[in-house]
């Protein structure tokens, strides 16, 4: 695990302004290392589509996410990877809460968050908070910067105006920008400066989870860097654990400690990050590392790129042997552990997929 505890003492570690240490309303801090920093279990999103006229309506279901079961550890950085429309948006923005599950549950921090209503709920709403690709229509371009960062703690009622704006100017500081920016609007910053005060918003409220959902796929190559750089300063110094929801797998494999794989809405592999770049056993995942540009000419293979229905039939077909824990119950493809935290979609021998 990454920077567990890390950067005690140093320039830009703890609170920045001291105001969570003393207005900590929601729920009890956890010691480190009891409990995950978020599960989700057998989580599900079915969405209605409506389509045809009045007289000829029909209604078919798409089931966008199904039986994802994820654990973040406290301190961990977990890749959630797949191809456009494969559910992991619907899958962050369900953590969130910002979208109602149709089936499972969600913990943070060990408390199931399910079924809270709006005011249980809020207390937990500032332990996960959320990094989009598109910040800017996340900051509000008749607010200062200084407002846009400090709104999180308006918004919980922590600290009074003073104190909130001195907190802002702190964070823009930490992460990387001048204070002078909190008088200056988002239409006056580039992309990566943007993502930069979305951070700072995300992470003023010092969360337990931050949910970056393609933070950087909109950032050329150094800026990109760049913010990865950031976000991993502040994972250590934060002991922060981060969803990073990304088509990126360069990015992922040099930021997260584990990835999670997802097809048509379900997790297909999981494992730590070079046990998914080295030993890939599901044939999605294979295809996905088999996408990645290799600008080495001499590196460069043939490449087939295979259609999705061959794949979703392709269903790895494990013998007893090679199945590390125990099988889970059920019938057709289901996670097999294969190896050290390493699970895959999988059939037995003898078995139909
Ligand atoms: N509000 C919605 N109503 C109906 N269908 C939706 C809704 N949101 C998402 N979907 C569908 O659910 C599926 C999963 O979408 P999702 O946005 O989670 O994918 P994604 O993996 O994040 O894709 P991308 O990489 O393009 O961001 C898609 O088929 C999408 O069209
Ligand atoms: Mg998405």
């Amino acid at each position: 695990m990454r920077g567990g505890g890390a950067a005690d003492g140093g320039p830009r570690s703890g609170p920045p302004c001291g105001l969570l240490e003393a207005d900590v309303s929601g729920p009890d801090r956890i010691p480190p290392g009891a409990v995950p920093a978020l599960e989700l279990r057998g989580l599900g999103k079915r969405f209605h589509l409506r389509s045809g006229g009045i007289l000829r309506r029909r209604v078919t279901e798409l089931r966008a996410v199904a039986d994802v079961d994820l654990v973040l550890p406290r301190g961990g950085i977990l890749g959630l990877v797949g191809e456009s429309g494969s559910g992991k948006s619907t899958t962050g923005l369900m953590a969130l809460r910002l979208l109602e599950p149709s089936e499972g549950q969600i913990l943070i921090e060990g408390t199931d968050v399910t079924a809270l209503g709006h005011a249980a709920l809020k207390p937990w709403r500032r332990r996960v908070q959320v990094v989009f690709q598109d910040s800017y229509s996340a900051l509000d371009p008749m607010f200062t910067l200084a407002q846009v960062v400090a709104e999180p703690l308006r918004i919980h009622g922590i600290g009074d105006g003073a104190s909130r704006h001195r907190a802002a100017l702190d964070w823009l500081e930490r992460v990387g920008l001048h204070r002078s920016y909190g008088s200056r609007y988002a239409h006056e910053l580039s992309g990566g400066q943007r993502q930069r005060v979305a951070i700072a918003r995300a992470l003023i409220l010092e969360p337990a989870v931050l949910i970056a959902d393609e933070p950087t796929s909109a950032l050329d190559v150094s800026v990109k860097a760049q913010i990865i750089n950031l976000l991993q300063d502040l994972q250590a110094e934060m002991d922060l654990s981060i969803l990073f929801i990304s088509h990126d797998l360069s990015v992922v494999r040099s930021l997260c400690d584990r990835v999670a794989v997802m097809f048509s809405g379900r997790i297909v592999e999981e494992a730590p990050t070079e046990a998914i770049f080295t030993s890939a056993r599901h044939p999605y995942t294979r295809a996905l590392l088999d996408a990645i540009p290799v600008l080495d000419p001499r590196q460069r293979r043939r490449r087939t790129f295979r259609d999705r229905a061959e794949i979703a039939r392709d269903v790895p077909v494990l013998r007893r042997g090679e199945v590390t824990g125990p099988v889970p119950e059920g019938a057709g493809p289901r996670l097999m552990p294969i190896g050290p935290d390493h699970r895959v979609a999988a059939v037995l021998e003898g078995e139909a997929a």
